[in-house]
């Protein structure tokens, strides 16, 4: 990646993000997936490297690869007879390359329990090959243990795909927990994105919920909404990339606006400098740059504050709203109180 600052141009190490969120089945793989690919079909020069870190390996079955050994999991069990590069496959989708999964990352948690500062362990093997990458996208599985907090650790975008769901709120704010603990401890720069998924601007709740999540998130919530569609569904059976095999849908429009987004996005100073931060001597912030680019990460990471739902909240698009005219915040409130009625009803 290539920035210019006071007339001089800076490149810089690939930009790194880590996909994520505790729910299963939100989109994790296919985001990852989909925006690998349409970061390379807009960069054409650029090289991708996709990370899977899901013991599932569904990024890796999207490329093709299924049952790989050696795989992530061997590089960090043992990165120095087991180099990252070695494990890494360039033959997958054009401009992508893939550093596969295997089902053993399962076990990750008990196979590193007496590694001292294990959290820091994707983010050391990256940095052996981070500088041949424009970007590098890391797929995580449905769970914050130990292949999720590294993941954390090495990033320099959280973005966690989100459904516009009641429910979905609150696992925001278990992985919000996670991102700002990972900020605390190890990775001050860090920045989280929340991109909705499987969006349907018909449907009012996911409205309110996109509404109220800009209200209290502000940028951190991508503009970019990802649509339901049934190509993007197909991921798996079809393989590869929606940009690939349905260019003109819905699906792969979306995706390539998201990689423009995330693209523009780290254009703005706070992700410079945290990119910087991770450069040559001569591109370390000073310590007054780093703190304010953690103050701005600090002001950025406002809470999301949200009703407790209790009650399990039925499927249904009539949820019980304000009145006219009521900010969105409370169309949130509104909307938790009348399906928790509806839920007591029943
Ligand atoms: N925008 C979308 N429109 C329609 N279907 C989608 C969309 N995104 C994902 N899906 C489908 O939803 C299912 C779950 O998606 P995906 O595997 O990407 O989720 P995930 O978060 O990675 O799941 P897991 O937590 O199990 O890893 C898949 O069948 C996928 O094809
Ligand atoms: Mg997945």
């Amino acid at each position: 990646m290539t920035y210019v600052c006071n007339g001089v141009t800076n490149h810089f190490a690939a930009m790194i993000i880590s996909i994520l969120n505790q729910k299963g089945g939100v989109g994790k793989t296919t985001t990852a997936v989909n925006l690998a690919a349409s970061w390379a079909h807009i960069f054409p020069d650029s090289r991708v490297l996709l990370i899977d870190m899901d013991g599932q390996a569904n990024a890796s079955a999207m490329f093709g690869v299924r049952g790989a050994t050696p795989s992530i999991y061997d590089v960090l069990l043992d990165p120095v007879s087991r180099p990252m590069k070695s494990i890494i496959r360039t033959d997958a989708l054009p401009h992508v390359d893939l550093a596969p999964a295997h089902r053993a990352l399962a076990g990750l948690d008990n196979a590193l329990l007496d590694v001292i500062g294990r959290e820091l362990l994707l983010k050391e093997v990256i940095a052996t090959v981070r500088g041949e990458y424009d970007a590098i996208i890391v797929d995580n599985g449905p769970s914050l243990g130990i292949a999720s907090a590294m993941s954390l650790v090495a990033a320099d975008i959280a973005l966690v795909p989100m459904q516009p769901q009641p429910l979905a709120l609150e696992g925001l704010q278990q992985v919000s927990q996670s991102i700002q603990m990972a900020r605390q401890r190890l990775n001050p720069t860090l920045r989280r994105l929340v991109v909705l998924t499987m969006f349907d601007g018909r449907k009012s709740h996911a409205t309110q919920i996109a509404a109220k999540l800009r209200l209290t998130l502000g940028d951190d919530v991508c503009q970019t909404t990802i649509p339901s569609s049934a190509d993007l569904e197909r991921g798996l059976l079809r393989g590869g990339a929606v940009v690939s095999y349905a260019p003109r849908s819905g699906g792969a429009t979306a995706y390539l606006a998201l990689a423009r987004e995330i693209e523009n996005k780290a254009d703005s100073t706070v992700l410079k400098e945290s990119v910087l931060a991770e450069g040559s001597p001569a591109r370390v912030p000073d310590a007054q740059t780093e703190q304010r680019i953690i103050r701005q990460n600090k002001s950025s990471d406002r809470e999301v504050r949200l009703p407790k739902i209790k009650t399990v909240i039925p499927r249904t698009d009539k949820v019980t709203t304000s009145s006219k005219g009521k900010k969105a915040t409370n169309a949130l409130v509104e909307l938790s109180k009348g399906t928790s009625k509806q839920g007591e009803r029943q």
